[in-house]
Formats: C-alpha cells, sequence, structure tokens
C-alpha cells in the first residue's frame, strides 16, 4: 500500500469530525491528496448500511446483528474506497473504523469483544497506520454530541456511565497499542486540538515517505 491510513476515534462529541476535516484542510493545503472518510459509511453500499443500523427503534438490530452490519459496511467502504486510495499513495483520513466496533459492540453495547477480534480478522484485516484518539470526558463529550441536530438517533440514549466505559475502553486500547495510537486532549479549542494532531500526522507521513 502506497499511501497513509489515518483514523480518528473517541467517544460521541469528543470533537472526531471537525478534527478529521482540519487535518484534511490542512493536508491538503500541503499538496496532498487526501481521501476524507467515515464509519459506518464512506462508499455508497456502507452508506445504506449506515441509515439501517443508526435509524430506527433502539431495540431494531442486537449487539451481534449490529457488529455483522458494521463489518459488512467496512468490507464495502475498505473495498470500494479505503484500499483503492491507499493503492494510488492518497492519505486516507477514517472518522471511526475497527477500534470503534471493538469499544461499542466489544464492550458498552455489547460484550463481544472476541468475536470482534475474530471477525475483524476474518473480513477486514487491515489496521490504520495511525490512530489519533481524542480524549475528553464523558460529560462534555455528551453535552456536546446531544446539542447537534439529527435523525440518527438509535445510539443516543446511550448515557452518562457507558460513555464513561467507552472513554475507559478507547484509552485502555491506546495503552495496548502505543504504537499505532496517539492520545490527544479534546479538551481545548479546536485549533489547538487540530495543532496537536498535524504534528503527529506529519510524523507519520514522514515516516512513510519513500527514501530519496
Ligand atoms: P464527534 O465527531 O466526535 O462526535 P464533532 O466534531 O461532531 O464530534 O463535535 C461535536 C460538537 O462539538 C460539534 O457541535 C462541534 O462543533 C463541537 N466541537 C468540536 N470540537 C470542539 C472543541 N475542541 N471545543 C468545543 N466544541 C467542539
Ligand atoms: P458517528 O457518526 O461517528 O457518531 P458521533 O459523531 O456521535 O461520534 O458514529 C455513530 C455511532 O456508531 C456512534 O455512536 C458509534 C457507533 N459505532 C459503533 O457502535 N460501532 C462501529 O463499528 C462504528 C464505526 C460506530
Amino acid at each position: 500500500m502506497a499511501g497513509s491510513f489515518l483514523s480518528f476515534e473517541g467517544i460521541d462529541g469528543s470533537g472526531k469530525s471537525t478534527q478529521a476535516r482540519l487535518l484534511a484542510e490542512a493536508l491538503r493545503a500541503g499538496g496532498r491528496e487526501v481521501v476524507l472518510t467515515r464509519e459506518p459509511g464512506g462508499s455508497p453500499g456502507a452508506e445504506e448500511i449506515r441509515r439501517l443500523v443508526l435509524e430506527g427503534e433502539a431495540d431494531r438490530w442486537s449487539a451481534m446483528t449490529e457488529l455483522l452490519l458494521f463489518n459488512a459496511a467496512r468490507r464495502d467502504h475498505l473495498e470500494k474506497t479505503i484500499r483503492p486510495a491507499l493503492d494510488r499513495g492518497a492519505v486516507v483520513i477514517c472518522d471511526r473504523f475497527a477500534d470503534s466496533s471493538r469499544i461499542y459492540q466489544g464492550l458498552t453495547r455489547g460484550d463481544l469483544r472476541a468475536v470482534v477480534d475474530r471477525l475483524h480478522d476474518l473480513v477486514i484485516g487491515t489496521e490504520p497506520d495511525a490512530t489519533f484518539l481524542i480524549d475528553i470526558a464523558a460529560d462534555e463529550g455528551l453535552a456536546r454530541a446531544v446539542a447537534r441536530p439529527g435523525k440518527e438517533l438509535r445510539f443516543e440514549g446511550m448515557g452518562l456511565a457507558l460513555q464513561e466505559r467507552a472513554r475507559e475502553g478507547f484509552l485502555a486500547l491506546a495503552a495496548g497499542h502505543p504504537a499505532r495510537f496517539r492520545v490527544i486532549d479534546g479538551a481545548r479549542p479546536p485549533k489547538a486540538v487540530a495543532a496537536d494532531v498535524l504534528a503527529a500526522a506529519r510524523a507519520v507521513l514522514d515516516a512513510a515517505a519513500p527514501r530519496p
């Protein structure tokens, strides 16, 4: 793979989408081709699955069916968007990827971590080159997320205790994979967070650059 694959993770409202967009703008200004994408979604088929998963009644799917839908969406996203972009040397910036399944289906919405890992190995088998964990307190994330308008409400009833478990889960995942994760303090103005993200991203891209 010629390009670089960067992902953003963190609890709802942590600022992932904002930071993914700011990083894409900064790297494009530096002349890189950037594909800014998101999960669930990021390809036409996966966006259809996104609607199935995030809209409708809370009990519409079990944690296991949710996991299968997220993996179907992720596989399509990988085939149609991510791999082609990496093959032509682009930087792919993805708002959530497989770590979100590890935390939500694996730990908070379900306790399916072993299945999450086996399924990932079977049908995805790809990890980002670097993952930026935007870390903020659970109550701050929740306050930001509920203030946002929209109809993707199936997951919104999650509550403070589960947001706290998700935050702890992400931090533990980062501690377990220190070579891939960069933990960024998200409780600062967007520009300050973006400066840290850009510095970390540049280090990753420089290390990936072919030697002259
Ligand atoms: P996420 O993608 O992690 O859910 P968003 O980037 O959508 O988070 O941000 C959630 C809300 O918080 C948005 O209304 C956004 O404008 C706001 N926001 C994002 N980053 C910050 C920040 N650093 N400080 C304060 N508010 C922020
Ligand atoms: P997203 O649109 O990123 O929400 P937010 O901007 O609020 O962070 O993701 C929607 C929801 O989908 C979010 O609550 C996390 C959940 N999700 C999973 O449960 N498993 C997954 O594999 C992914 C990618 C997302």
